[in-house]
């Protein structure tokens, strides 16, 4: 079966990208090829495993499994450390591998349990979630929660392998895969006019997880991503275009206790922030503004946002731990397809971004 590979390019070894419908069933022939560790500890959770279980047991055999259960409230170290007990009770070794088969909660999880176990052993990502496939398995960064807030520990540890098979994204509930798209459209205003003009023209056949074009479109994205992390592992420069839409998304999400907005609807929500700043000090065309809004309305509904006082929202994104220096780094679009990353965006102007795509007032 034909598959795409894209190379990353990593200070701590470089890894592919393998992409493909059924990629995962050969996985044990993937991991023989590349080498990578007799020892095999799957980690996923019950909700994946029940649905793709019987089939990556069988795509893996002779693998342990480890279960964590499902949700980002449990991607924390007591999670981890549930995942060091069952590897030492198995007697892994510096040889033995983690495969990490779910969403980016597992991939994020079981990467840094990956990263630090033994000072380090392999991992190999099989994201399984739109979300996962197109961003959180590529660039290496692995980590969990603090009580006091999001991936607050972590590593950059590259995977030796990532197979992604967009099989798993049919049984993917329909918003989660909706949310992922949002990050797809992140990449096309963010850093590819093609892509964007593709989103657009392809916007309907989209939305169905089991149409033949999504596996072009997570492989455009997956270039995307490996070129900029290929370039700026560690975010200290280049890597930063991708918080476009972050700022005010990460804010939105603190403001509603994680709970209204999957992560990808706040996005949305941001990138029409960001786009409104950047149409107001002319950046952008207002052309190009609506048809950034025309494809994320096109999406589906995205939940309501009035009720939430722009000043709350503002307050959080000024707490976000993307202020560096006591200057808050905003990307904002400049045209569609290209993006600047900006420190002198004022509260008036975020203030009034935020009123015009319709948060309260007060
Ligand atoms: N490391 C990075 O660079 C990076 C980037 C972006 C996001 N992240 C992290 O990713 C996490 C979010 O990931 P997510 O959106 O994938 O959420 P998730 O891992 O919680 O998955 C969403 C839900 O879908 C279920 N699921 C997964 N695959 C499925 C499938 N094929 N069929 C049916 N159900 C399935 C999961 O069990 C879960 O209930 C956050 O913790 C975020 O911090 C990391
Ligand atoms: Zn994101």
């Amino acid at each position: 079966m034909p598959q795409i590979r894209v190379d990353v390019r990593s200070a701590g070894g470089d890894y592919p990208i393998l992409i493909g419908g059924g990629v995962a069933d050969r996985a044990a022939q993937q991991l023989d090829e590349w080498r990578v560790g007799p020892r095999r500890f799957v980690v996923s959770n019950p909700v994946v495993w029940r649905i793709h279980g019987e089939r990556m047991a069988a795509a893996l055999p002779g693998a342990d499994v480890i279960l964590i259960p499902d949700g980002e409230r449990h991607k924390h170290l007591a999670s981890v450390a549930r995942i060091y007990d069952a590897l030492v009770r198995a007697g892994a070794d510096r040889g033995s591998v983690i495969v990490a088969v779910g969403g980016g909660v597992i991939g994020d999880m079981a990467g840094f349990a990956a990263a630090t176990f033994l000072r380090g052993i392999g991992l190999v990502q099989v994201p399984t979630t739109l979300l996962a496939q197109v961003d959180a398995s590529v660039g290496g960064k692995v980590g969990v929660n603090l009580p006091a807030g999001k991936n607050l520990v972590g590593a950059f540890y590259p995977p030796r392998l990532v197979l992604t098979d967009p099989v798993f994204l049919q049984t993917l509930p329909r918003r989660e895969y909706r949310a992922g798209l949002y990050e797809v459209i992140k990449y096309g205003v963010a850093c590819s006019a093609d892509l964007f003009a593709r989103l657009d023209r392809e916007a309907e056949r989209l939305t169905d997880p089991a149409s033949a074009v999504i596996e072009s479109l997570v492989a455009d994205c997956c270039r995307i991503k490996a070129a900029i992390v290929s370039a700026d592992e560690r975010e200290a420069g280049g890597r930063r275009v991708l918080n476009f839409g972050h700022t005010a998304g990460h804010a939105i999400e603190a403001l509603t206790g994680y709970r209204r907005f999957r992560h990808g609807e706040a996005v949305a929500w941001g990138m029409l922030v960001a786009s409104e700043v950047a149409g107001s000090r002319g950046l952008i065309s207002d052309d190009e503004s609506r048809a950034l809004k025309a494809l994320v309305m096109r999406l589906g509904p995205l939940p309501l946002v009035a009720d939430l006082p722009a000043d709350r929202v503002l307050d959080l994104m000024k707490r976000d731990k993307k202020v560096v220096d006591g200057s808050l780094h905003f990307v904002l679009p400049a045209a569609i397809g290209t993006s600047r990353v900006v420190d002198d965006v004022t509260d008036v102007e975020l203030r009034a971004a935020l009123v015009s795509v319709g948060f309260g007032q007060n």
